[in-house]
């Protein structure tokens, strides 16, 4: 317990199990709390997975330490002294478990065990140990929307209707030799499979090889938590849960047309009111136990959406992965592969939205890049150029709102993205797939690969570049998947020695939000919204109050606080310029100029 204001004669108040809220409800009326603080924090409890920063690994492109072209648990367990290094408190690895890979990993036929590609029980039991020695966290990749068709379970519920893991996926007769519905898959195509043997069609949102499980069976439900209770068991301290908001699906999956035309079904199988159902039952059953950090992958969903996941009086998860402003250079269908320019009012509208939307219940995952993702300084920033400066800015935007903040792998070193010439070079199943569809609709090979080289995964998914030998240091052998040319330039060897370097930014932005509860819990309020040009916004509690001010552009330009704060007086916190073009209360940015001042 924690006396808070101990001096004061009236009233008695404290805090424990760091939870503020409690130290509201032991105050007095007449007690001095002002409205800001209050406002900021009473409903937000104070959690380690909300003060701490998450690094994403894909471990098929982080380090080979074998020397078979792919990276492995060995080759991460060789570079945590680096991660450490960088500030960070958990390591989000994406799938280890055993996979016949046909979606690297998101397709698992054991999940008890580990993909022979990356190595044993042993070397990751080494891994867990030395991330717990270093004082950080694993977080595991719970993937169980969907199994892989070569799990034991699929094998067993396609060889009989009556066979007892029959219904642990979704089965169903064709509809007058058409699919049992009209749903599209993630991945191009019918969202159904006909299998011979018993003359019925299975479901599978992403590929083939990845049938959905059926959570309506609560056996499935339970095979889930135990699976959870096995890893728990052995040291993972949280997880980031696979499109978990696809699980629940409206009952009898009905079609969304006359069912002979392929259409997106997400309304029927996304954020469902059941799916809320099985994340309390799965709180109950397992998390409320732990004190773990969970995130939970939800497509589509709003502000509102995610306060049911993520509001602590829901006892569902603690944070969600929501993909608004990943669309804000979709082009107006909304089509992935075909984007429109960046405009940065659309997306600060985005960002402000979840902000605001999130702010004293729910809590938000600050991300621009992951494994599903192009480069974060290619698609929002300048790669050429500006790329230090920009990638730095969209660092200091992102990591300075509130939230816990996730680095995706090589984000912290600035690499872009690829060149693909031919689909050869494309390893991915997603781009795979919607090439071989565009094909067979008739599009030209020139255009197809366009429109991968803007929006394929495989763009987040080279070779981590450690250092200017051979392959970028990632691999001795021939890599599963190209390297960027650039690493000779790009590489976390010279980023480490340079202390200008985007990951000496990274390393000390993430240190200045750690060390400000300010940073992590304040109020967020947008400044000066109407600017094209400028992102702005403070963050504040009773104590102290930060101005964030990032140019998005190339092109210098004028910022001006009116008579709000004089910039000259304030404390330039961060930045990624020496030199800051201030008068009283305006500056001018140069391109892609970020500050944080502190106001007060
Ligand atoms: C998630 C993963 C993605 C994977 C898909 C199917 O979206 O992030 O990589 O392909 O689920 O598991
Ligand atoms: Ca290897």
């Amino acid at each position: 317990m924690f006396l808070f204001k101990h001096k004061d004669k009236k009233t008695f108040a404290f805090y424990n199990n760091g939870s503020i809220m409690n130290m509201f409800y032991c105050c007095n009326k007449g007690f001095n709390m002002n409205d800001t603080f209050i406002k900021a924090r009473v409903k937000m409890q104070r959690k380690w997975w909300k003060e701490g920063s998450v690094y994403q690994i894909y471990p098929r492109s982080f380090m080979d330490s074998n020397g078979d072209g792919i990276g492995d648990i060995n080759g991460i367990t060789s570079k945590l002294e680096y991660i450490k290094e960088l500030g960070i408190d958990m390591i989000w690895i994406s799938p280890y478990f055993k996979s016949p890979n046909d979606d690297n990993g998101y397709d698992i036929s054991d999940y008890r065990d580990i993909m022979d590609d990356f190595g044993t029980l042993q070397d990751w039991e080494k891994m867990i140990q030395k991330i717990h020695d270093l004082g950080m966290k694993l977080i595991m990749d719970l993937v169980v929307n969907h199994s892989s068709d070569e799990h034991e379970w699929f094998k067993k519920s396609r060889e009989s209707k009556d066979n007892p893991y029959r219904d642990y996926y979704y089965w169903k007769k064709g509809n007058g030799g058409q699919e049992p519905n009209d749903w599209l898959s993630y991945f191009s195509g019918t969202a159904w499979e006909y299998d011979k043997q018993t003359e019925e069609y299975f479901l599978h949102l992403f590929t083939k090889k990845q049938p959905d499980l059926n959570w309506s069976n609560p056996k499935v439900r339970r095979e889930v938590y135990d699976i959870m209770e096995y890893w728990i068991e052995k040291g993972v301290d949280g997880f980031r849960m696979d499109v978990i908001g696809a699980i629940a699906k409206t009952d009898g999956l009905p079609s969304i047309g006359d069912g002979r035309k392929y259409k997106w079904g997400g309304e029927h199988f996304l954020n469902l009111p059941k799916a809320h159902e099985y994340l309390q039952e799965m709180n109950r059953e397992v998390l409320s136990k732990y004190d773990l950090m969970t995130v939970g992958e939800t497509g589509d969903v709003t502000p509102d959406d995610a306060k049911l996941y993520t509001a602590e009086s829901r006892k569902e998860l603690g944070m969600v992965f929501q993909f608004e402003h990943m669309g804000v250079d979709d082009n107006k269908k909304h089509e992935k592969w075909l984007k429109s320019p960046f405009k940065l009012t659309k997306f600060k509208k985005s960002m402000s939205t979840w902000q605001t939307g999130l702010s004293d219940e729910g809590w938000n995952s600050l991300y621009l890049g992951n494994h599903d993702q192009v480069r974060i300084v290619s698609r929002f920033g300048d790669d050429k150029k500006y790329r230090k400066e920009s990638a730095k800015m969209l660092a200091t935007m992102l990591y300075t709102q509130k939230g816990t903040p996730y680095v995706y792998q090589g984000e912290e070193i600035g690499m872009t993205n690829s060149i693909f010439s031919s689909i050869d070079e494309y390893r991915d199943v997603e781009s795979k797939n919607y090439f071989a569809d565009r094909k067979s609709k008739g599009d030209k090979t020139k255009d197809i690969l366009k429109r991968l080289n803007t929006a394929s995964r495989d763009h987040s998914r080279t070779p981590m570049q450690w250092d200017g030998s051979a392959n970028a240091g990632f691999t001795s052998a021939t890599p599963w998947i190209k390297v960027n040319s650039d690493y000779k330039q790009i590489n976390a060897q010279q980023a480490v020695s340079d202390e200008d370097s985007i990951y000496n930014y990274y390393k000390k932005l993430l240190k200045i939000r750690k060390e400000s509860m300010c940073l992590v819990y304040g109020e967020y309020e947008d400044f000066e919204f109407k600017n094209q040009k400028v992102y702005a916004f403070t963050r504040k509690d009773s104590d102290n109050t930060y101005l964030t001010v990032c140019n998005f552009y190339a092109k210098p330009t004028r910022f001006s606080t009116k008579d709000k704060y004089d910039l000259s007086k304030a404390q330039v916190v961060i930045s990624n310029y020496d030199n800051h073009d201030i008068k009283d209360y305006k500056i001018k940015l140069k391109p892609f100029e970020s500050l944080v001042f502190k106001v007060k």
